[in-house]
């Protein structure tokens, strides 16, 4: 009979061959287009949008096919392509390496962990992932799925819960492995986004019965390892369209949040009160605009003026990058999708407003 590890690595492993996924960045060797999804896929739950990551990485990957196209564009289009993906500074990050695996390494990828977790945006888990994937190394690659597999499965082993003691026990396990890194990594992966999910679909799983918390509750497994909650900041945005002669004014934040990001001008208020609404003057209130951000929960006030003299003196007009765009134009400066709601709710207004001005 085969130990608890072999089990479950040839298990595990197996079960990948005829259950995968067709992805595509699965059939691929090229650790370009390996490192661009796997930066991509870090940005949301893979399969929550899975359909939106598709298109765009087919995108990406047409328009920037490879390291010398990525490294001679420029940021404002790489932003584009990444629009809409939210952590932006993960697509600069993209475009700067590039250009040092141009310059440095002759359009190569060094096949090596420490020279690789030395290019900016490169951590611990692309690291892995591209020398795994595309090289086939034993280096493991630990993400939450893997965390949550691992935990459960060798729970007694591994307990209590300390995720750097699980870190080295998928490291150890890998020692073990007697097939293709580049498989058994995606197949853990794929097990955790797929079977043992947050909540467990145990009726499928074929290594319960060798599984540590199998006679666990769902309601029990689906607490292990225990989350972490982590509350979202909550801040209050008043966002101001700005408008003259059929263009609106747009700015390229210097810091906070949004900074290099065209935006409408706003100011961040603290502890208003609601009836400061209607003491907006010379402004129209067109609604509110919920969003998130990393870890900030936005509450985003959204006026419309087309007197900039007031009291506008706030909005920060001296120290951003300001531009009046044509309104027919301004789709093209607006790639995060907070700064598009706004623009849709604009557009949305638009028609009743011109009816009252
Ligand atoms: N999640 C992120 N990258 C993945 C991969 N290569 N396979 C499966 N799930 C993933």
């Amino acid at each position: 009979m085969l130990d608890k590890n072999s089990f479950f690595i040839k298990e595990i492993y197996s079960w990948f061959l005829k259950n995968q996924r067709n992805l595509p960045f699965r059939n691929t060797k090229n650790p370009y287009k390996i490192w661009i999804a796997e930066i991509m896929l870090q940005q949301t739950r893979m399969g929550s949008v899975l359909n939106q990551f598709e298109n765009k990485y087919a995108k990406f990957i047409e328009r920037f096919p490879d390291i010398q196209s990525l490294a001679e564009s420029n940021l404002e289009e790489v932003l584009h392509y990444w629009s809409g993906l939210g952590y932006y500074h993960r697509a600069k990050n993209l475009y700067i390496t590039s250009k040092i695996l141009l310059e440095k390494y002759n359009g190569n990828f060094p096949i090596n962990y420490k020279e690789l977790i030395e290019l900016p945006g490169i951590g611990d888990y692309t690291a892995s992932a591209i020398l795994s994937i595309a090289f086939d190394l034993p280096y493991s690659v630990f993400d939450g799925n893997v965390n949550r597999v691992l935990f459960r499965f060798f729970y007694h082993t591994l307990k209590p819960y300390q995720i750097t003691k699980v870190k080295h026990y998928a490291q150890h396990l890998i020692k073990e492995l007697k097939g293709k890194p580049s498989i058994y990594n995606q197949a853990l992966m794929e097990y955790g986004a797929l079977i043992c999910t947050p909540k467990p679909k145990c009726n499928l799983c074929l290594i319960s019965k060798q599984c540590d918390v199998f006679s666990l509750s769902p309601q029990e497994i689906s607490e292990i390892p225990p989350r972490k909650i982590k509350k979202k900041q909550e801040l209050v945005f008043f966002v101001y369209i700005i408008k003259k002669n059929n263009k609106i004014l747009i700015q390229k934040s210097k810091e906070g949040i949004l900074k290099n990001h065209y935006f409408f001008p706003y100011i961040e208020v603290k502890n208003f009160p609601n009836s400061e609404l209607s003491l907006q003057e010379n402004k129209i209130f067109l609604g509110i605009i919920p969003h998130s951000i990393m870890h900030y929960k936005i509450k985003a006030y959204v006026f419309i003026t087309e007197n900039l003299k007031n009291d506008l003196s706030n909005l920060n007009l001296d120290k951003n990058e300001n531009q009046w765009i044509e309104i027919s134009k301004i789709q093209n400066y607006l790639y995060t999708n907070f700064a598009k709601k706004i623009f849709r709710l604009y557009i949305l207004k638009n028609k009743e407003l011109y009816f009252k001005w």
